[in-house]
């Protein structure tokens, strides 16, 4: 893959073939200390967990509530440090690793959180949070950055002077995935990054998120409780319970022939966006079309003073076609 780095420091190319992430045998156990008199509360929340995220890829992680997957992703973005095990981003082992020697790895790898509120700093204007990162990596050319990819995420630049407060869920979480992909990173976790969200807004947003992907040609791992997101967006999939890899592979194949009863049961037990889609779709009267757009553009609510205003033909709306959400109210 072409590496694009605009800093004066520029990371030096890898082997294509190599992997975006592997994970070797990552255990990691939290100690919990209850006070003088109390056993103190061990939890693995990772046991031997090993996997391979192939460049390029779009990875899915699934799980229910407290399988591991944001300890998983911590360990991968160098938040957390595992107790055992070894994982390396694009070649180099991040494992132990901080300070100066993680610079490296918040180059090739930004995170979008569940929670676009407590991810963006109340008191910053949008063009300071976005510019952030770039400024901390002595980038040359923020503006600039900041205004593509505001864009990008079908955001007007001129909102650059607003505060995080003056949105909506959706705008929020549209400028927390600007944030991320404003310093050009390889890989982009996003971790619950729809969850909170309204279903139609949740369907903008994954379509946005496969369009950045494919555009900036990042390698997506996109972690949710939900196996029918992680379907729409996801090539590959692996498959979480207590801290244990139950099973990976082709989204397809886990899908249509889980190996694992947990794999069943998550298939059985979620929501599926699609049936959720429909029932929004009913709710709003049997408006919009079959695609996701429709959906969106017949429902996005408090659109005015954030129009996209981005020139014809910028990537991010031709592929979203039509899609007023971009830009707008979701
Ligand atoms: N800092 C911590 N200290 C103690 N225990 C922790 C800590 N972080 C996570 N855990 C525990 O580790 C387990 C895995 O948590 P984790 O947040 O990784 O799960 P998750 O799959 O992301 O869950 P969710 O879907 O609810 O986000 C849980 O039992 C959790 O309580
Ligand atoms: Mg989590």
């Amino acid at each position: 893959m072409t590496v694009t780095t605009a800093g004066p420091d520029p990371v030096p190319d890898r082997a294509a073939g190599e992997p975006a992430v592997v994970v070797e045998s990552v255990s990691r156990r939290f100690v919990r200390r209850r006070g003088p008199f109390r056993p103190a509360r061990v939890v693995d929340a990772l046991d031997g967990v090993s996997l391979t995220v192939p460049r390029g890829a779009r990875f899915g992680i699934v799980g229910e509530s407290g399988s591991g997957k944001t300890t998983l992703m911590k360990i991968i973005a160098g938040l957390d440090a595992p107790t055992s095990g070894r994982v390396t981003v694009a070649g180099t082992d991040v494992t132990g690793r901080s300070g100066r020697q993680l610079d490296d790895l918040r180059r090739r790898l930004q995170v979008v959180f569940q929670d676009p509120m407590g991810s963006l700093d109340p008191r910053m204007r949008i063009g300071q949070i976005v510019a952030e990162p770039l400024q901390a990596q002595g980038r040359p050319g923020v503006r600039e950055a900041v205004d593509r990819a505001l864009r990008q995420v079908g955001l007007d630049p001129a909102i650059a002077g607003r505060y995080p407060h003056q949105f909506s869920g959706g705008q929020r979480q549209r400028i927390s995935i600007a944030r991320a992909v404003a310093p050009d990173p390889e890989i982009l976790i996003a971790d619950e990054a729809v969850s909170a969200l309204d279903v139609t807004v949740r369907a903008t947003i994954l379509e946005l998120l496969e369009t950045i992907a494919a555009e900036r040609s990042l390698t997506l791992i996109f972690v949710s409780h939900d196996l029918s997101v992680i379907r729409r967006v996801c090539d590959r999939v692996a498959v979480l319970r207590a801290g244990h890899l139950v099973e990976a592979g082709p989204t397809e194949q886990v899908w249509s022939h889980p190996q694992d009863a947990y794999t069943r049961g998550l298939l059985a037990a979620v929501p599926t966006l699609d049936r959720a889609l429909a029932a929004a779709r009913q709710r709003a009267g049997g408006a919009g079309g079959t695609g996701v757009a429709g959906v969106a553009g017949g429902t996005a609510p408090g659109r005015a003073g954030v129009a996209a205003g981005e020139p014809a033909g910028a990537p991010a709306r031709q592929r979203a076609g039509g899609d007023p959400g971009a830009g707008s109210g979701s």
